[in-house]
């Protein structure tokens, strides 16, 4: 994949229908996601729990674009290689998961995926200074990580800039997950961040049976971010 910063957007299957994965990630796809992201729970970094590695494995043919797979788990390492072995584009560890996030990017680096670091809302952006030239995206989550549907936490905003400042010109993705809607898209395109994770905002009014709200949606929240930008 060519690194540019234009805007993509990347539905979380966490808002899909939990029986129909193939189905819901084609239609995603077709109605224009950019990315396919998987939210990876294990219901002791968050208070949720979602996929294995076998159910990871399982959406991989059925995505045709990007999978964006970010891992909310204590510890990771142990199970890095089995989800690059599931068929993860980009692998996502948090900062705050372990005492070595260092060691973990270098561990997703060797399996020859690409690398994400993920700072929780009370993390402060400084603490990625010294692992910028490990990683290939910077993830600012916007509300604390476990569930769909939550608030949007605004300093996250000032975070994006931040860490854009930091990145210079690396070519490093931001990323921002947790309440992203065409209402708070624009300020964070306008901070510096290229990539949108949306839950409820893309899966919301559609189905399986009915995806074009999906494309609806998608296109909102592109047209949002693009037009903070002046494009
Ligand atoms: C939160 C997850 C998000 C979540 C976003 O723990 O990492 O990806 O699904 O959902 P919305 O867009 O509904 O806030
Ligand atoms: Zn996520």
């Amino acid at each position: 994949m060519s690194f540019n910063r234009s805007i993509k957007i990347a539905p979380s299957i966490l808002s899909a229908d939990f029986a129909d994965f193939g189905r819901e990630i084609q239609a995603i796809e077709a109605e224009g996601a950019d990315w396919v992201h998987v939210d990876v729970m294990d219901g002791h970094f968050v208070p949720n729990l979602t996929f294995g590695p076998p159910a990871v494995k399982a959406f991989r043919p059925h995505v045709k674009t990007f999978m964006d797979v970010h891992l909310m788990i204590a510890p990771v390492d142990p199970y890095i290689e089995a989800y690059a072995e599931a068929g993860a584009d980009m692998i996502t560890a948090h900062l705050e998961a372990g005492p070595h996030i260092h060691r973990t990017l270098q561990a997703i680096k060797a399996t020859g995926k690409m690398a994400g670091v993920s700072l929780n809302p009370g993390t402060p952006p400084e603490s990625i200074e010294y692992l910028l030239d490990l990683v290939d995206m910077v993830l600012v989550m916007s509300v604390n990580p476990g569930f769909g549907g939550q608030k949007f936490i605004p300093s996250a905003v000032d975070k994006v800039a931040k860490v854009r400042e930091m990145i210079g010109d690396r070519e490093i993705h931001i990323q921002v997950d947790g309440g992203v809607d065409p209402n708070t898209v624009g300020a964070l395109a306008k901070a510096g961040a290229d990539c949108f994770v949306a839950g409820s905002a893309v899966f919301r009014g559609g189905s399986v049976g009915n995806p074009a709200p999906y494309g609806e949606n998608i296109r909102a929240i592109r047209s949002a971010a693009e037009k903070a930008l002046g494009e």
